[in-house]
């Protein structure tokens, strides 16, 4: 940063694998809070705008109606402990941030830390062909990577400093996700709800995380897409891409 002296850091870097993080607390510590610390740092040192991506795992999904940014953060694991924690030096150390939380990522590149994303992995699970279960008792919202970049672009340009959810429009669970993606992509495999139990994950999870982007709203800003809208696309430009 001493070399590039950049104007706006980005931060999308995470340890972010769920059941793996559950058993590694000191690095998830050291990734997802102090990373974001010594990033918080290094912009102070040279008057640089923080825009830090965070996420709905900061709440614990007990509210059961969309998070604004006012709630108070309540995790249920490390992942959504350390990421509070990152969050939480960003804010005290640095006034010049933007803290983002999102959820459910897609996007054309795939998440590098999780090896792709949901929608590959449901597409690449109907081309086997063998029954596929996913969880029913975990609503989100998924969101378009895209979407959501220039949602962050857009607000990188204002000095309107603070906390903002950026979600696409609307919810739904993990199984209704998937049975949208097979719709949308006109193939049939045969697709089972799963409750989070029968899943077998180590690590404990907001059964209701979705955000409402009030901030943005507020702003006038919010151009999120509706979640299917944003599918719809993705699968366009995923086709184009291949073609
Ligand atoms: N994926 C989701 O559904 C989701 C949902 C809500 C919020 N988020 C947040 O969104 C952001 C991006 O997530 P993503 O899934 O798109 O992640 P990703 O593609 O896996 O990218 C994470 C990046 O973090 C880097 N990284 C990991 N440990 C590092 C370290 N010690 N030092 C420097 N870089 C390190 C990785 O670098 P290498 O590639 O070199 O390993 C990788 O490029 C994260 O802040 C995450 O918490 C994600």
């Amino acid at each position: 940063m001493e070399t590039i002296r950049p104007t706006l850091v980005v931060n999308t870097s995470a340890y972010h694998k769920v059941d793996v993080v559950e058993e590694n607390t000191d690095r998830a510590v050291a990734v997802n809070a102090m990373g974001p610390r010594n990033l918080a740092l290094a912009c102070r040192g040279l008057d640089a705008v923080l825009m830090h991506m965070s996420t709905d795992y900061v709440f614990s999904g007990r509210k059961a109606a969309p998070y604004v940014e006012a709630d108070p953060v309540d995790p249920v694991n490390v992942y959504g402990v350390s990421k509070a924690g990152g969050e939480n030096f960003v804010r005290y150390l640095w006034p010049k941030h933007f803290i983002v939380r999102c959820s459910g990522l897609y996007g054309v590149a795939g998440s590098s830390g999780k090896g792709g994303n949901f929608v590959e992995l449901m597409l690449r699970l109907a081309l086997r062909g063998g029954p596929i279960r996913v969880v029913d008792d975990q609503t989100l919202t998924p969101t378009a990577t895209r979407a959501l970049a220039a949602q962050i672009a857009e607000l990188s340009r204002t000095t309107s400093y603070g906390t903002y959810h950026a979600t696409c429009q609307g919810q739904c669970t993990w199984f209704e996700f998937a049975a949208e993606i097979f719709r949308q992509a006109r193939v049939s495999p045969p697709l089972y709800p799963q409750t989070t139990a029968d899943s077998g994950a180590k690590a404990r999870r907001p059964g209701y995380s979705v955000l409402e982007n009030e901030n943005l709203k507020r702003l006038g800003l919010d151009r999120m897409p509706p979640w299917q809208e944003a599918l719809a696309e993705y699968l366009a430009e995923r086709t184009a891409t291949r073609a």
